[in-house]
Order: C-alpha cells, then structure tokens, then sequence
C-alpha cells in the first residue's frame, strides 16, 4: 500500500461541516477485528481521517503509536460523492435532487425547503391546471428570490394534451424558470426542444452557453439516445419558421445535447419500466459515451440515477455506479413537506419492500400503461386493474351486463355510471371539449372516460386525505418505500414529523459517504466488520 497525500479538492471541507464517518466506532472495530491493520486517526490541519498501519513496533512509527503508517484515507463528505460539475453548473451544495410527484405532492414548500440546504428540487407540476403552476412558482419564487438558489419545476409529456404541454413551456420561458424535468417523454416535442434551446448563446471564447436545463428522466435507450443528441432539424426548423426560436439559437443547437443532465430511472414508484439500476445504469453511461465522441460536445453530460433509493446503502451504489447525482422520489412523499395527506404518510409508513404492485395509469389507461402504487392497506391497484381488464373486454358501459356493471357501481364507482359520466363529460367540455365529443361518438371511449375518473379521483382522495375512500387511495410507491421504513424503524426518522425533506436527504447522503468510506477501507484489504456499514438515522445540522 502506498500512502496517499491528502489532496484538498475544493472549499467544502472549509465549512466547518464534521466528516461523514465515525472514526472512533470504526478505530475500535477495526482494530478488534485484525490486529496488524490497526486503525489509527490522523487529525491535522483540522482534517480528518483515517490512516492504516503495519506491524506493531513499540515507539515506531510516524504517529508515535508505533504502528508504521502504511496508507492514509482523507476525510469523505457527502458533497463529493458525485460529480463535481453538478454542483458548479447548479450552484448546488449537494449532488441530489427530489424528483417531481405529480399534483403537487411535490410542492411549492418542498422545493424551497430543497433549495435552502443547498439541494435540487422539482415541482410536481404534472395534472395542474396553468394557474395552480403559477401560483406554486408565484410561493417558490417569493421565498427563494429572484437569481436566488436554484430549483425547478417538471414539465411532463402529455400526449393527449399538446397545447397543454406548450402552454407550460410557454409559463417556464416567460417566468424564468431555469431547470425543468422532462418526463414520460417518448419521443421528442417541439415543446421541450423549444425550451431547451431558448437561450443558446455564443460566450466570448466561442462555447455554447445554455440558458435553460433539461433533466431528462429516462429508462429506455432509445429515449435516452434522443435527449443526448442535438435537436432534430427538423424540429429546428420548424420552431424557426414560426418565429418561436431564433436563428443563432437554431445554429448553436447542433452543438449541444438537448440534456446535459440524463437521470436513469430504475424500479420506482409511479410509471416506471421496472428495471434493476444495476442493468441499466451502465448501459446508458455507455451510449452517453458513444454519442459524446460523436459529436464531440464541449461539455461533459451528467448521467445521475433514480428509482429505488431509499437507504444509504443503496445511495451509495449509485454513487460507485458512477451517478453524477442521485434523485429520489418515492421516500419524499412521506416527507413533512409532502402535499399527500397524513393518512396516506401514515399507511406509506407501514409498507414492508414487497407492498406494491403495478396498476393501470390514469393518463395511458388505453394502451394498457401501468404505475407502480402502494398495495398495503388500500384496494385500488385490484379495482383498477377490474376496470382496464372490463374495458379489454367489452364495447361499451351497456355491453358490461347488468350485473358486472351492477357491481361495479356498488363496489368502485359508488354511484350510477351515468351520474360518472355526466360529470366526466361537464370536466372535458371545459378542458378539452374533443375528449367530450370523440365520447359521444364512442361508447368505448366513454367508457374509457367513465373508469380513468375513478383512477383520477382515486389520486385526489389520498391528496385530499379523504376518509370515506381510504381503501380506493392511489398512492405511487416504489420498494425504495419499505426499504427506507425498515432502515428508519426505530430511530428519529420513524417520527411522522421528524421526516422532513431535508432530514431525509442529509440523513441519506451522510449514510452514503459511511458506507463508501467503509468500502473503501475493505477495498484495501482491513477486515471491516459489519456495523461500519450500519449507519443509523440522526437529526443533521
Ligand atoms: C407520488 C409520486 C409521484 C410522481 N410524479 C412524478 C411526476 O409527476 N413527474 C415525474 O417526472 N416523476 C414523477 N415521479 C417519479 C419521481 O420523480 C422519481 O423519479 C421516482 O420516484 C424515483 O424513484 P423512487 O420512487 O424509487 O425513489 C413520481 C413519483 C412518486 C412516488
């Protein structure tokens, strides 16, 4: 083993901030596991860390201990367990981000609360309505300033609804909102190329310089293969004869990415594809490297992970994955900040890894799309799957047959299907009155309409905490939800109230610089033993 000088990185470790290890745990575990690698602590300059020594030679050695030192390890923070570009082009503390929850579960007061520990968060806008979007940036914007620190805001794909989807671009661009999430997205829009190219700017040494930054949130390849080429040209040009970019804004664009900032999106809760980060994460680090070398971008693209992160553990995986940042979602939800309702932390709290299950999506109910949702405790992934299985199979709300439709009026509906659909055509006629008119000429789509109210109704009763419809919450969960309950049981975090967003993060990311450390240690051959990879929630300054 060679020693490896301390090699300051940055200004972090000049914040006063403890290290995230504990060395007198691990001194004294380490040194009763194996002798001859005793532990010993090196504490200079105000640095901490952890150094290896050899054979045990009585009033040898360079810390007087009489253990020759072999190697030292510096201090670890949490600040640098990802990419260090990150935190400079988001003017971010920290490399993680709490991803977007649709309706407003991510709300205005979460993203603040992200922004002021020196993290990302993003706005659940999807599902709301312009003017609900404009008052929560009216509450962000009011609370972090102007130039203030950084957060954003989700822009989803809605292909059902693409004025609604330029509408929100629209908002961003006129209210300056410089980070958005671009999710669900399959192909790419002229909304979201808009938008990340709105800005592009020449710098004096030549260099494209970005105004506005897309988060890409992938778990397919080949949609991954299109945020990080340039933007189609034919989109490009499309977007210039309409007078909606300009034309150093459409030249500069063959230069960039449309994301420099890609999140792979494992099993997670809401829409996800199910895939193990491990299998998924690699292959896109790859196909970012192809299409780097090929056009010879000027800047580096950030690939960070998501989907199953719910203990320090698996923070840290990600991390030695390579992630430039890792995003959450699942375990915000039961967050403080959280716009769901305290019933719905509540039964978020009792789920155990293996309660959740995939269940038919409000927004792609017809070609048979699924979310992952929480099962424990509420009956809607089975009376939703009863619903898209019926809707499989009949024509019509009349071919059901009076008793299937008997039934499901009784037990989901809980009123006539007509009295649903009188109320469903009186929303469409205001939000989009083609919806309202293809249903009056198909009775299959109508009765498409009649069952995505339950699935959308389902979601605003666990928002709403309503308490005659418990057992129909549609609560999006992941397994990150059960792992994180098991590693909290017990300790402060297991506190309803002591679970807030920030806590969550800190507690998360201390966890992961501990374990890292611990691996690290085991990677140069020191018998660790099990607990100095148990790191256990505490409250974080
Ligand atoms: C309740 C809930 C709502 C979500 N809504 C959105 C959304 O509207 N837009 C989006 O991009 N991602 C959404 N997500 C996904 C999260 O932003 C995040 O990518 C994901 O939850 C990460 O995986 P995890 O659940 O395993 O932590 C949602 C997730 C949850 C749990």
């Amino acid at each position: 083993m060679h020693a490896s000088p301390f090699t300051p990185i940055g200004s972090w470790r000049a914040n006063g901030q403890a290290p995230a290890f504990e060395p007198e745990a691990l001194l004294a575990a380490v040194a009763r596991v194996r002798e001859p690698s005793h532990v010993v602590r090196e504490e200079k300059a105000g640095r901490l860390g952890v150094a290896f020594a050899g054979e045990f030679v009585p009033g040898s050695g360079a810390n007087g201990a009489g253990y020759p030192l072999m190697a030292t390890l510096p201090a670890l923070y949490p600040e640098w367990l990802g990419d260090r570009s990150f935190l400079e082009t988001h003017r971010v503390r920290f490399p993680y981000v709490s991803g977007a929850m649709a309706n407003g579960i991510a709300t205005s007061a979460l993203v603040i609360a992200m922004a002021q520990a020196g993290m990302l968060g993003f706005f659940g806008a999807a599902g709301l309505s312009i003017d609900r979007i404009e008052r929560a940036l009216d509450e962000i914007e009011a609370a972090l300033g102007r130039g203030g620190p950084p957060w954003g805001s989700n822009l989803i794909h809605s292909p059902n609804e693409p004025d609604l989807e330029e509408a929100v671009v629209d908002l961003y661009l006129r209210r300056g909102v410089r980070r958005v999430c671009a999710s669900a997205f399959m192909s790419l829009t002229p909304a979201v190329v808009r938008y990340a190219i709105s800005g592009l700017t020449a710098g004096p040494s030549g260099a494209v310089r970005r105004h506005n930054y897309v988060f890409a949130k992938i778990s397919r390849p080949e949609v991954a293969r299109r945020f990080l080429s340039p933007a189609p040209p034919e989109i490009l040009r499309a977007l210039l004869a309409q007078g909606r970019i300009n034309a150093p804004e459409a030249e500069l664009a063959a230069r960039v990415p449309l994301a420099e900032d890609v999140t792979v999106e494992a099993d997670s809760g809401g829409h996800t594809d199910n895939r193990p980060l491990t299998a998924l994460f690699p292959t896109i680090v790859n196909l970012r490297d192809e299409l780097v070398a090929r056009h010879a971008y000027e800047r580096p693209i950030r690939v960070g992970a998501a989907g199953g992160l719910g203990t320090p553990t698996a923070v840290a995986a990600a991390f030695s994955l390579g992630a430039s940042y890792v995003l959450t979602g699942t375990v915000n939800q039961a967050a403080v900040e959280s716009g769901l309702s305290a019933e719905g932390k509540r039964m978020l709290a009792q789920a155990g890894i293996a309660d959740v299950m995939m269940a038919p999506a409000a927004d792609m109910f017809e070609l048979g799309v699924k979310v992952q949702v929480l099962k424990r405790g509420t009956m809607f992934a089975v009376r939703a799957q009863r619903l898209y299985d019926l809707y499989v199979r009949h024509e019509s709300l009349e071919s059901l047959g009076a008793e299937e439709r008997a039934k499901i009026e009784a037990e989901i509906l809980r009123a006539p299907a007509e009295e649903v659909w009188a109320e469903t055509q009186r929303f469409f006629e205001v939000r989009d009155p083609r919806e309202a008119a293809r249903a009056e000429r198909d009775p299959k789509h109508r009765m498409a309409l009649v069952f995505r109210w339950y699935l959308g109704k389902s979601s605003r009763w666990a928002i709403a905490g309503d308490p005659d419809r418990c057992l129909d919450y549609q609560i999006w969960c992941g397994p990150a939800m059960g792992a994180f309950n098991a590693w909290t049981a017990g300790s402060f975090l297991a506190v309803p109230e002591n679970r807030t967003i920030v806590q969550i993060a800190r507690n998360l990311l201390e966890g992961a610089a501990v374990v890292t450390r611990a691996q690290q240690l085991r990677s140069y051959g020191v018998a660790v033993p099990p607990p100095a990879f148990d790191f256990r929630p505490r409250p974080l300054a």
